[in-house]
């Protein structure tokens, strides 16, 4: 396909997210007629908008100071503006859209991972500093509205290839490793030959430990978030991002999963020793941190005691060992080991234990003489009895409460 002038971006912008973005372009694009200052959409509004998705915000491009037009366009909107001076790019924010407005600007990076020093250029530079060159295109905002594609972004956005736009890309912001997963799987493109060898390479030096903790965690998080997360683990742990020993599991199915269940999913697929590393790679928060820190406290109970448990199938010792684990961390761990004996096992206690439902409370014990500390000793007693179908009824409960208390109990 080849597209040389698009009509005033504005027309695609309104049918495709609405008025409210469509309005505050026309003001842009006023400010810039004003002040005498060229504006492009680029990045991943042109890639959606070639591609017909759905647009979810707007990435814009000045050559010059995108600082000082979105000063002028704040004298006339009810907007917030957030600038970050240093690289001079600014968001504008309205109650319900924002538009991300930088600089036309060539980058160098001292060294890779870090943030990169800015020279403010034209659009070449700006287009040629980017990740991929499907996300390299740009719109002009001024007559007559010319598509520019430099680097043949729309060549590969035909033929279904994500290419990286020199060798350094990696290194220089490795979080464009995720960024090409996500694409990849997202569009179901292929990564080009070259790209792929650079990242094995960037991947091979290492060039990961240059980025903070954070925006892992963040890079990983977009990921997870994706409608393909499955594919783009796949990419994952394919290309050993992380370094660390795995395999993809195409069971482990992350597109239908509740949300909550991801984190664990994703590790589980690395070798069980390296858990506690993988860990550590990320800055979670305390509910996903939690979640990872129940998943592997389970599978060393599990790995201590698997033989017994396949051996005698006691479902006493069964509830004993697992009675403390919270039950989304045994639905994590079916999840994740599909089919094996023992999680067929913990299927049919996670069934009878379902069905547990003690007719005697707390009140009821303390009122039939048990002492308040010996409360969760004598539920355990009931519940394991009820779950070998030696009692199940609450007089029976009542009779074995009765036979604890006078010490008969066995
Ligand atoms: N970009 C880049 N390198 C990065 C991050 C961003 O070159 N590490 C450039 C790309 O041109 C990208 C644009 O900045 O298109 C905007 O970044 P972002 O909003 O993160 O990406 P989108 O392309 O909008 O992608 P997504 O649909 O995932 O939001």
């Amino acid at each position: 396909m080849e597209i040389r002038s698009t009509g005033n971006p504005i027309h695609w912008v309104r049918t495709q997210i609405g008025d409210k973005y469509a309005e505050l372009l026309s003001e842009i694009q006023r400010a810039a007629i004003t002040l005498d200052l060229e504006v492009f959409v680029v990045g991943g509004t042109v890639r959606d908008w070639v591609l017909g998705k759905e647009l979810k915000d707007i990435d814009l491009s000045v050559i010059g100071d995108a600082l000082v037009l979105v000063d002028e366009i704040s004298k006339t909107l009810d907007i917030t503006i957030v600038k970050y001076k240093k690289f001079h790019t600014a968001t504008i924010k309205t109650a319900e859209i924002e538009i991300d407005v930088v600089s036309a600007r060539s980058e160098i990076y001292n060294y890779g991972g870090a943030l990169p020093e800015i020279t403010l250029g034209n659009l070449n530079d700006d287009l040629r500093r980017r990740d991929f060159s499907i996300n390299a295109m740009a719109i002009s905002m001024n007559t007559p509205y010319e598509f520019m594609d430099p680097l043949k972004g729309m060549t590969d956005l035909d033929k279904g290839i994500i290419r990286i736009l020199h060798d350094q890309s990696f290194i220089d912001d490795p979080t464009r490793l995720f960024r090409m997963f996500r694409y990849a799987s997202r569009f179901d493109f292929a990564i080009e030959s070259e790209t792929c060898r650079t990242a094995e390479t960037a991947i091979a030096e290492n060039c990961l430990t240059t980025i903070s903790k954070e925006r892992l965690t963040h890079e990983m998080v977009l990921i997870l978030n994706e409608p393909n997360t499955d594919s783009a683990v796949k990419y994952l742990i394919e290309f050993d991002v992380l370094g660390i020993p795995g395999v993809y599991n195409p069971l482990i199915l992350f597109s239908t999963m509740k949300q909550e269940l991801k984190w664990v999913a994703l590790m589980s697929m690395y070798e069980k020793k390296y858990y506690e590393m993988f860990f550590q790679k990320f800055s979670l928060d305390r509910q996903n941190a939690n979640a990872i820190k129940e998943f592997i406290n389970l599978c060393s109970i599990l790995d201590d005691n698997d033989a017994d448990l396949l051996n005698e199938m006691d479902i006493g010792r069964m509830y004993l060992l697992l009675k403390g684990i919270p039950r989304i961390t045994l639905d994590a761990y079916v999840m994740c080991n599909i089919n094996t004996d023992l999680v067929k096992l913990l299927q049919q206690y996670m069934m009878y234990t379902d069905r547990v439902k003690l007719n005697l409370n707390g009140m009821d014990l303390i009122n039939l003489g048990v002492d308040k500390n010996q409360i969760s000793e004598v539920i355990d007693v009931l519940i394991i009895k009820t779950l070998k179908g030696e009692i199940s009824s609450k007089s029976e409960e009542e009779l074995i409460v009765v036979q604890y208390v006078n010490g008969l109990n066995d």
